[in-house]
């Protein structure tokens, strides 16, 4: 007995003592986002830490608003004995240097939403990518703003498209092409197609670009409204409502969903109708599992795995559909 209880105290000891190491023995990865401010990020960042603690990783999570501080993220997620990292970077073409400094330490990386690109412009696709499925998605936007056209009887000759761009940012050139692509074919006029570059992926950005076009076709009566994201999207409507034109007059979708859930809870209807709500869930857990298999197991992932579902939420459906995600 007393032989027992001395064992027993020993195993308890030794279970005291290997707690804490176990827990230091967390494998540490990074998680770094260009706007940590938009909820896009956050949701994946959220979800990054729900893979990490099913996975038993330590998740470091980084805001990396430039390329400065992206590459002291890398420094400090090396000094930190992390293993590898996943990463939307503030400026694509920042892939080269960050590839060589993560290759420099022995991190491994995966890229998720914006891909690298080389000193070419083309993309780096050796490096691993989850990525929205854009096209496809930039399409639903298209249609979906074509039948709520219908339902609202516009003429084409009094209709719009302002197509807010971010050319330099493929994910962004592929939604917006693919919207209008789907609004050409479903039968809008392609003359009255209308694009403007905006300088920041943000709403200032979006509606200084958005002013400047309502500036160029005062005679417009309805207006559709294209963009890459909530923000984008969000703000052209600002601009059309600084132009006072009627919200009923305004057909917006945007997408990313986790944005807009500000603007579709405001109690006055605006002319932002809804937003495609992709997977932030998946993305943010998905790379963390995909880093991990490849830092524990070996497995390499796939180059690029792209997140294809969206759902359209509305000021009806938003509550019911972001809570069957679990956002
Ligand atoms: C880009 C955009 C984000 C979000 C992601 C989704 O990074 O800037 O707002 O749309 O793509 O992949």
């Amino acid at each position: 007995m007393k032989c027992l209880r001395s064992f027993l105290a020993v195993l308890c000891l030794v279970a005291l003592w290997a707690l804490p190491a176990l827990a230091q023995d967390k494998i540490k990865v990074g998680f770094l986002v260009k706007q940590a401010e938009e909820p896009w990020f956050q949701t994946e960042w959220a979800f990054a830490d729900k893979a990490g603690a099913d996975l038993g990783l330590e998740i470091i999570k980084i805001a990396i608003p430039d390329g400065e501080k992206t590459l002291n993220a890398i420094d400090t997620l090396a000094a930190s004995g992390a293993k590898g990292f996943v990463i939307c970077v503030p400026d694509t073409k920042l892939g080269p240097a960050v590839k060589r400094k993560a290759d420099s330490y022995g991190l491994k990386v995966i890229a998720v939403d914006d891909q690298f690109v080389n000193a070419k412009g083309e993309p780096m696709s050796e490096v691993p990518l989850v990525m929205m499925a854009a096209s496809e998605i930039g399409a639903i936007q298209g249609n979906e703003l074509w039948k709520e056209m219908q339902k609202r009887g516009w003429k084409p000759e009094e209709t719009a498209v302002m197509a807010i761009t971010a050319e330099e940012l493929e994910t962004a050139r592929l939604r917006t092409s693919g919207s209008i692509e789907a609004l050409i074919k479903a039968g809008f006029p392609e003359d009255r197609i209308y694009k403007v570059p905006t300088k920041s992926n943000d709403i200032p950005g979006a509606l200084d670009a958005g002013n400047a076009l309502l500036a160029r076709y005062p005679d417009v009566k309805n207006w559709l409204i294209v963009g890459m994201n909530d923000n984008t999207v969000l703000g052209g409507v600002r601009a059309t409502e600084g132009q006072r034109i009627p919200p009923a007059n305004v057909i917006a979708i945007g997408i990313n969903g986790v944005d807009a859930v500000n603007e579709l809870g405001k109690p006055n209807v605006t002319g932002f109708l809804g937003s495609l709500l992709p997977s932030p869930d998946v993305h943010g857990y998905k790379s963390v599992a995909m880093l991990n298999d490849w830092i524990v197991k070996g497995v390499e992932p796939p180059l690029f795995t792209a997140i294809t579902d969206a759902v359209l939420i509305t000021r009806d459906n938003y509550k019911v559909e972001l809570e069957k995600k679990g956002l």
